[in-house]
């Protein structure tokens, strides 16, 4: 018989899961979705666009990182069963969108941001925080979120080198998946932020991403 899980047992596993999230280093088994693409070696690119990559794609990977716990931290306190398990499935979802960036950065000879302790323990609040004032606000908190984060992943798009396919691949299959992810947090019933919300979650995405960008 299963055994329901007490406090204890969902604040170790999310202990767990977080250990995890942010100490796994190796590269994870290529999936069919980036062997079906084709792929650019390192080499062929110059040093600063080798660079340049790397920096867009630690961005992306720290976007990953923010995003399985600002999923979690919302879950955590989520009032409905239902939205609870949607928050978590979505999580799971990005697990994929975290290991394609991180074999990127692998593929590019880097490393994952410096910072992701400290990324990784600020979103798992805020996520807390939303998912403390109710699913609905906590549902227009990820369309939001995801809404900014296809911005981003758009002006990427823009700024990665041409000829580096493998990254641009990544950027663009996962600028549809948060596309899709925006449109059902809002169908599940998401309300619309406060202007000054959406600017302060704005503000704290410059500041991780022009971080991330070098360390
Ligand atoms: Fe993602
Ligand atoms: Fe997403």
């Amino acid at each position: 018989m299963l055994r329901r899980l007490n406090p204890l047992d969902n604040l170790l596993a999310e202990a767990g899961h977080t250990l995890k999230t942010l100490f796994t280093k190796k590269p994870s088994p290529l999936t069919e979705f980036e062997h079906q693409h084709e792929k650019t070696d390192a080499a062929s690119l110059s040093e600063h666009e080798c660079k340049h990559s790397a920096g867009l794609m630690r961005v992306n990977h720290t976007g990953e990182i923010c995003a399985q716990a600002l999923y979690r931290g919302q879950a955590f306190f989520a009032r409905n069963a239902d939205i609870k398990s949607h928050l978590l499935k979505a999580a799971d979802e990005e697990v994929a969108h975290l290991n394609w960036c991180q074999n990127r950065l692998y593929q590019l000879d880097s490393h994952s941001s410096y910072l992701n302790v400290f990324w990784y323990s600020a979103s798992f609040g805020i996520g807390m925080l939303a998912g403390c004032v109710g699913d609905a606000w906590s549902l227009g908190f990820v369309a939001e979120t995801e809404k900014q984060v296809s911005a981003h992943l758009q002006d990427h798009l823009e700024r990665l080198p041409e000829l580096d396919y493998s990254s641009r691949n990544i950027v663009s299959k996962m600028l549809k998946d948060e596309a899709r992810h925006a449109e059902q947090a809002l169908a599940q019933g998401g309300r619309e932020l406060p202007k000054p919300v959406k600017m302060l979650m704005r503000f704290q995405s410059k500041v991780m991403t022009s971080t991330a960008y070098f360390f």
